[in-house]
C-alpha cells in the first residue's frame, strides 16, 4: 500500500496534530547554562566574540542564579578567570579563586540549583594548555614540551575536591587526562564526597569551534595546539573508547564536545552507554548562528530551537548550551 492510500502530511495539517506526534521535545530542564567568573571584576565585562554573554564578577553571582533559575533553567556551569596564572596553574587550588566563591555564592542564593564546575587547569596556567608542562623525556632540544599526563591528574584530582568542597552538585573534568575520572573519584570519596556527581567530557575532540572560549575564558595555548590530548575529529570508533573508559572509572555521566559536526558521535555514545549523556553546543556553534542571524542570513530564534532540537533528537538528554537562557524563554519560562 502506498500513495494516494498513505499520505504522511496528514499528521502535519495543524500545530496541534504536529505537537502530538512530535518525537523529540525541548524543556528549558534540559539546559546547562555555562557562566564565566571573573575575580579581577567590578562589573559584567561582554565577550565580544559571544554576543550576550558576559564574564561576571563574583558579586553578580547570586542575582544571576535567581534570574537563572526564574527562567525555569536549573543547572549552571561555572568556569573561572584568576587574578594571576602560573606554569603549574596555581590559582586553580585557592579556596578563595574565583569558582570556588561563585559556587558558594549560588548555592547560598538558590540551594536547588544544579551547580556543575568545570575542572581544568588550562584557565589557570600562563600557557593555556590543559596540562601541566614537562621536557620531553629524552629530548635535547631546549624548551620541548609535552603534557605531564599523571602529574596533571594529580592536580585536576585535589580541584575536584576543592570544588566539591565549595559546594558543587557536580565536577566535570574538561581536560582529557587519562585515568582522571577514577583518580577524582577516588579523592572525592576519601574526603566523604561520595554524593558528588562525575560528569566526564568524555568524548572531546581538538575543535576549531572553541574559538571564542578561548576569549571568553582567556585560555588560549601561547603554543603548540591541544591535538595531543584531545581527539582527532576524523575518529569514531575511539569515542567508544573514551566512553567506556570513563565508564569504568565512575563517570556518572557522559559528554560528547562539540555537538553539530559531531551529532553522529552523539547517536554512537547514546546506543552504547546507557549513562545520561550530555552534549555541549559550544561557543562556536553559538557564535555562528549569531554573526549568520545579525547578517540577516537566517532567523536566529529559529535556527537556535532548530540546532537544540537536533542536538536532543541525536540522543542527548541535557545541552550545555549559550542558548540556554533565550531558548528557555522562548519555551515560556
Ligand atoms: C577547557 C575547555 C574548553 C571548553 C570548555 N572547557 C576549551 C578548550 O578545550 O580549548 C570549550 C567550550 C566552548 O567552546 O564553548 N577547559
Amino acid at each position: 500500500m502506498g500513495f494516494p492510500t498513505i499520505r504522511p502530511r496528514r499528521l502535519r495539517t495543524t500545530p496541534e496534530l504536529r505537537a502530538l506526534v512530535r518525537e523529540t521535545n525541548l524543556s528549558p530542564g534540559d539546559f546547562v547554562y555555562p557562566m564565566f567568573f571573573n575575580a579581577a571584576l567590578d562589573a559584567p565585562r561582554p565577550i565580544g566574540s559571544m554576543p550576550g554573554i558576559d564574564q561576571l564578577p563574583i558579586s553578580a553571582a547570586r542575582e544571576q542564579a535567581k534570574a537563572i533559575k526564574a527562567r525555569g533553567v536549573s543547572s549552571v556551569i561555572l568556569f573561572g578567570l584568576p587574578k594571576t596564572k602560573d606554569g603549574c596553574g596555581t590559582t586553580g587550588l585557592d579556596p578563595d579563586g574565583p569558582v570556588p566563591r561563585a559556587i558558594a555564592e549560588m548555592k547560598s542564593a538558590v540551594p536547588e540549583l544544579v551547580v556543575m564546575a568545570d575542572v581544568c587547569v588550562d584557565e589557570y596556567t600562563d600557557h593555556g594548555h590543559c596540562g601541566l608542562l614537562r621536557q620531553r623525556p629524552g629530548s635535547k632540544k631546549e624548551n620541548d614540551w609535552e603534557v605531564d599526563n599523571d602529574a596533571t591528574v594529580e592536580v585536576l584530582a585535589k580541584m575536584g575536591v576543592l570544588f566539591a568542597k565549595a559546594g558543587a552538585d557536580v565536577v566535570a573534568p574538561s581536560d582529557m587526562m587519562d585515568g582522571r575520572v577514577g583518580a577524582m573519584r577516588k579523592a572525592l570519596d576519601a574526603e566523604g564526597f561520595q554524593n558528588t556527581s562525575l560528569l566526564s567530557y568524555a568524548v572531546k575532540y581538538a575543535s576549531a569551534f572553541y574559538g571564542p572560549f578561548r576569549e571568553a575564558a582567556d585560555c588560549a595555548p601561547k603554543f603548540g595546539d591541544r591535538a595531543g590530548y584531545q581527539m582527532d575529529p576524523a575518529n569514531a570508533r575511539e569515542a567508544l573508547r573514551e566512553a567506556a573508559l570513563d565508564e569504568a572509572e565512575g563517570a556518572d555521566m557522559l559528554m560528547v564536545k562539540p555537538a553539530l559536526s559531531y551529532l553522529d558521535v552523539i547517536k554512537d555514545v547514546r546506543a552504547h552507554s546507557n549513562l545520561p549523556l550530555g552534549a555541549y553546543n559550544v561557543s562556536g556553534e553559538y557564535s555562528m548562528l549569531h554573526a549568520a542571524a545579525d547578517r540577516g542570513m537566517i532567523d536566529r530564534n529559529r535556527a537556535m530551537m532548530e540546532v537544540l532540537t537536533s542536538i536532543r533528537r541525536a540522543g542527548a538528554d541535557f545541552i550545555l548550551t549559550y542558548h540556554a537562557l533565550a531558548a528557555a524563554e522562548l519555551l515560556g519560562g
